[in-house]
């Protein structure tokens, strides 16, 4: 399983293109001939996620491995969306949710792990942040909550999505030493990019999950001998970051309408 074409997407935003914006860049993935689409999340929103996924499944020739973004549960909910996402990647070959997934190969030498995560309102001042996301209205677990409840949803929701990537970049380290970590929250302040600068403690508690941040950095301090690539996005704004010699993050950028190819990956 070597020689790898692999095409790096993030925060597609698919429900925002034109059809024929959507046909073209179906039409470009198909003439790269990749082997695999990664997309990092932010698809589309709660009522078409699986009507875009199934599309891209029709008209892709190659794998998808995907996790899901904040604004693919808008006007929806987080359990409803998590649930029939689950059904139709369950039920194809070739659509693969890295929620449900321990681990992928991707070469004998390099695996994909990956989760969806959620900002958990630990990095900046969560206290004082004026900033009131769309999450906050339009997904359904959200809806009602004062202030401190919500933290404790988006603190209960980093810490799932920091158990999940636990147990998992764990297991894969057993058999592979190079691992890529799709996710769609930055996991460190430092790869929370806004604009060619860091996000103001304002942002950050909405667009960092320090609890995924945390895990990763612990597990791979104590592996030196091996190396992970975290691929981002939710910013929307580009940046590269070596947290660790053994650790390092892209995070990738999106305009609405106009979705893209962050990266070729070559395996
Ligand atoms: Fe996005
Ligand atoms: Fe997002």
């Amino acid at each position: 399983m070597n020689n790898k074409k692999i095409a790096w997407t993030t925060d597609l935003h698919l429900n925002f293109l034109r059809s024929q914006d959507l046909e073209k860049f179906i039409n470009q993935v198909n003439k790269i001939s990749a082997d695999i689409l990664f997309i990092g999340g932010d698809i589309a929103e709660a009522q078409n996620i699986t009507h875009y996924l199934q599309k891209l499944e029709q008209s892709l020739d190659s794998k998808i491995y995907f996790v899901l973004g904040n604004h693919d549960f808008y006007n929806g909910s987080l359990l409803e969306v998590r649930k029939k996402v689950h059904k139709i990647a369950n039920a194809s070959d070739r659509l693969f949710f890295l929620d449900d997934i321990p681990y992928i190969e991707l070469t004998k030498d390099v695996a994909l792990v990956g989760h969806s995560s959620w900002a958990d309102g630990r990095l900046g001042n969560y206290d004082k942040s004026q900033v009131m996301l769309n999450d906050y209205i339009l997904i359904k677990e959200f809806k009602g909550l004062t202030k401190a409840q919500r933290l404790q949803k988006l603190h209960e929701l980093g810490d799932d999505a920091a158990a999940q990537l636990k147990e998992n970049i764990e297991t894969a380290l057993k058999h592979y030493n190079k691992l890529i970590c799709l996710t769609h929250v930055p996991p460190f302040k430092e790869s929370c990019w806004h604009e060619g600068k860091i996000s103001d403690d304002n942002y950050l508690p909405h667009f960092t999950c320090k609890a995924v941040g945390d895990t990763i950095r612990s597990i791979m301090e104590s592996r030196p001998d091996s190396y992970l690539t975290i691929l981002c996005g939710h910013t929307h704004s580009s940046g590269k970051t070596k947290i660790l010699k053994n650790l390092e993050v892209i995070t990738g950028s999106a305009e609405y309408g106009q979705s893209k190819i962050q990266q070729m990956i070559y395996l």
